[in-house]
């Protein structure tokens, strides 16, 4: 690979070259390639970033299906860290050898490097190393607006927290017991479920149980939970209304296993006057301000030690495809990284 000093770089006209994920039909994991890609010099507003870690999110899988619009071919990856190489015309936020993260789109982070907007740069805090900055990104600010905007928990309230084991069920269950909530989380095995008590689960109902309903009601003394945050989606919609209070709060936040199919109103009526929202994570940061207010509080509780990253499956860039295969058969627990 052709790389030129810092110092030149931010002049440079030099077009190199890199190796980087791309999709050329729309299908399972095996559409993955690993290819050899240009890589101009970034334009005004840009920084190129050299990525130390890339995040696995299944995001990724929606657009490697084409559940997600894009245009083929595609690149793929909603989230790496790395540090700036090079930075384009009018380019303040940043500057050449910083440590930075991001998430965003387009999505072109499975990459060894690439060029992304600089005012969606995040810099990444001492303290926090590449790896666990690619791990919790995106998936610990979606824990961040899921717990203070989506459904803002109270002290003493019970939600139930779907794929709890998984990549921000770890974060989100960990993040909602240190605010004095009691989660009650679903997963699909007995690993899963000691996992997800380890990280703030108080209840563990499992996620092939034929009444999840019944079981929350159960755990609640009759009453439901205040909030259910379903990443789910198709199959388990109607139980996360079920399982509600009066009042209550379905936050639908995933396709997990398909998106879900529109719905009568009047469903929510005769469960008792129940609220539903379909947040996506990138109006919650659509400003750098916004962006850098939660990356702050997602970095101090991190810091502070209230959450734990577990990144628990590492892959080298070029098993893409053998990651999201793990991640959508379920194999996976906490964050996964890729390393270019
Ligand atoms: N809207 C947003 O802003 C936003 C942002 C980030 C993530 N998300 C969503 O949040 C969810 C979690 O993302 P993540 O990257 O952290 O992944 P993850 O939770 O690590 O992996 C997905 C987990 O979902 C569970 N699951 C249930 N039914 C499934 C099915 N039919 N197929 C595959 N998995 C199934 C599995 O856990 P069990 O085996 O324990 O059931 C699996 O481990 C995804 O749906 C993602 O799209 C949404």
């Amino acid at each position: 690979m052709l790389r030129i000093p810092a110092a030149m770089s931010q002049e440079s006209t030099i077009e190199m070259k890199t190796h980087a994920i791309r999709i050329h039909q729309f299908g399972g994991p095996e559409v993955l390639r690993f290819e050899e890609v240009d890589l101009p010099d970034p334009a005004a507003g840009e920084a190129r970033i050299r990525h130390k870690a890339i995040g696995l999110n299944f995001i990724d899988t929606y657009f490697r299906t084409g559940l997600y619009p894009s245009t083929l071919p595609a690149g793929l990856g909603s989230e790496a860290a790395g540090v700036v190489e090079a930075v384009g015309a009018g380019v303040k936020d940043v500057r050449v050898g910083d440590r930075v993260v991001y998430t965003g789109r387009p999505a072109d982070a499975f990459a060894e490097a690439r060029n992304f907007s600089a005012s969606q740069l995040v810099p990444i805090p001492p303290a926090i190393s590449d790896e666990q900055a690619a791990a919790v990104l995106l998936k610990g600010l979606t824990a961040w607006y899921l717990l203070r905007r989506s459904y803002p928990v109270r002290k003493g309230d019970a939600v139930l927290l779907y794929a709890a084991a998984g990549g921000v069920g770890s974060l989100a269950s960990q993040w909602a017991k240190s605010l004095g909530v009691t989660v009650i989380g679903v997963v699909s095995t007995r690993e899963k479920a000691e996992l997800a008590r380890s990280q703030g689960c108080e209840h563990i109902v499992m996620a092939d149980d034929p009444d999840v309903p019944a079981a929350v009601r159960k755990l609640t003394g009759g009453e439901g939970v205040a909030a259910v945050y379903d990443s789910v989606g198709k199959d388990t919609f109607f139980a996360s209304l079920d399982s509600l209070r009066p009042h209550g709060v379905m936050v639908s936040f995933g396709n997990s296993s398909g998106p879900v199919a529109p719905f009568a109103p009047s469903e929510l009526a005769r469960r008792h006057s129940l609220y539903v929202t379909r947040p996506v994570l990138f109006d919650f940061i659509s400003t750098r301000d916004k962006l850098l207010v939660a990356s702050a509080e997602l970095f101090d509780v991190l810091q502070s030690g209230v959450l734990k990253i577990n990144v628990n499956q590492r892959y080298a860039l070029k098993d893409a495809a053998k990651a999201q295969a793990d991640l959508e058969s379920r194999k996976t627990t906490g964050s996964t990284v890729l390393i270019p």
